[in-house]
């Protein structure tokens, strides 16, 4: 059940408040430093701010924070000394500045339990990259998804997450559809095109934007690398190259194909997954319209991104069909219809074991 922000809105010559709905989130704050991993805009930021009111904060999605810090990372050390024993103290977007985790290294080596961090970050990439390992068994680990059914309370209904997904700023939203919509399509354009541009993690823009359209609509399907190559026009080592971006900027994971014993040959495809269903839907040039996702499940990007058109119907119809009066009387016709071929196939089979000949008590 949300509770209620404030936020205000200038409305021709006057002001409105507006009632934004808030939605509390499940995680609990850890006693100890810790890192919150999560994609862009699921809520780092806002949950930090209410659970740690009095925090020391270093936002680095400040520019003005990231050039200070950038040209004199010991600041941030002597910043940490001044503060009281016991403060929190949170490093916002640390992935901007990872040599910043150097400073909290030393910290931590110097004055394990005096101040507690909160570390967060949206991209594991830059972070592996420089810095790999290095609080590993000094600060624990905490994941931030969208917002959780349990997280959304009454709010949650099937049909809308599947339709615009779970990102809290779209759920605030109480414009309806359309603008869900305007705000996924801004949330794909800016937090994450955009922010895989600025972090320069690819060289092409065009062509990872081509591909996160086909791979949006291979979505939770077992995924054909080639193909995705193919249709996006871009070679299968760079394609498996921007999963990895999308695995390391967590808008999506793996799942290997279960198998019931170990092989040594891995023939069986993975699945990939996009964090939130709104955003795959966007990405994959869909829009927040009714039957978006089921349609989209039915296109074939394994071929030649045609519709199936059969499949599309089937699952256009599934609600009305599988909803509707019809129902029982569609399950009752295949029972009636499966009993007669059985009937039949058994009589049939009974008088072959006669030697061909019909029972003589047979009508
Ligand atoms: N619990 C919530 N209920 C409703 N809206 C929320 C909630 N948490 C966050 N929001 C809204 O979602 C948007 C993104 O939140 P926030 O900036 O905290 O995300 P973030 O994970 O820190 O993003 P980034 O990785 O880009 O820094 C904001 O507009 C915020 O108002
Ligand atoms: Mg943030």
């Amino acid at each position: 059940m949300p509770w209620s922000g404030r936020g205000l809105a200038l409305t021709g010559s006057r002001f409105t408040v507006d009632l934004l709905p808030m939605y509390p989130r499940d995680l609990v704050l850890p006693d100890r430093s810790f890192f919150l991993f999560g994609p862009r805009g699921t809520g780092k930021t806002t949950w930090l701010r209410a659970v740690l009111p009095d925090a020391h904060w270093i936002d680095l999605l400040s520019n003005r924070q990231l050039v200070r810090l950038t040209r004199e990372p010991d600041r941030f050390g002597e910043e940490v000394e001044a503060l009281a024993a016991g403060q929190w103290i949170v490093v916002d977007d640390v992935q901007r500045l990872p040599k910043l985790l150097d400073q909290v290294q030393q910290l931590l080596v110097r004055h394990a339990r005096r101040w507690r961090f909160a570390l967060t970050a949206s991209s594991t990439r830059r972070l592996k990259r420089e810095q790999a390992n290095l609080l590993a068994g000094r600060v624990v680990n905490r994941r931030f998804f969208p917002l959780t059914a349990s997280e959304l309370g009454t709010d949650f209904h099937v049909e809308t997450v599947l339709r615009s997904g779970c990102l809290p700023a779209v759920h605030a939203e109480t414009g309806g559809d359309t603008a869900r919509a305007d705000i996924l399509e801004a949330y794909a354009e800016n937090s994450l095109t955009q922010e895989i541009r600025q972090e320069a993690l690819v060289k092409r823009l065009d062509s990872f934007t081509r591909f996160l359209e086909v791979a949006a609509l291979a979505n939770a399907r077992v995924t054909n690398v080639s193909a995705i190559a193919r249709d996006a026009a871009v070679a299968r080592p760079t394609v498996q190259g921007y999963f990895e971006i999308l695995v390391d900027t967590l808008v999506g994971v793996w799942l290997p194909a279960w198998r019931p014993r170990a092989k040594i040959k891995e023939l069986a495809h993975p699945k990939f997954y996009f964090f939130d269903p709104g955003t795959v839907g966007t990405l994959g040039g869909g829009s927040a319209s009714a039957d978006g996702p089921s349609v989209q499940r039915c296109i074939d990007v394994s071929g030649s991104q045609r519709p199936d058109r059969a499949a599309a119907r089937r699952a256009l119809l599934a609600p009305v069909v599988g909803r509707g009066p019809t129902t029982p009387y569609a399950a009752g016709f295949v029972i009636w219809l499966a009993t007669i071929l059985v009937q039949g196939l058994w009589q049939r089979f009974d008088s072959l074991s006669r030697g061909g000949h019909t029972p003589p008590n047979a009508a």
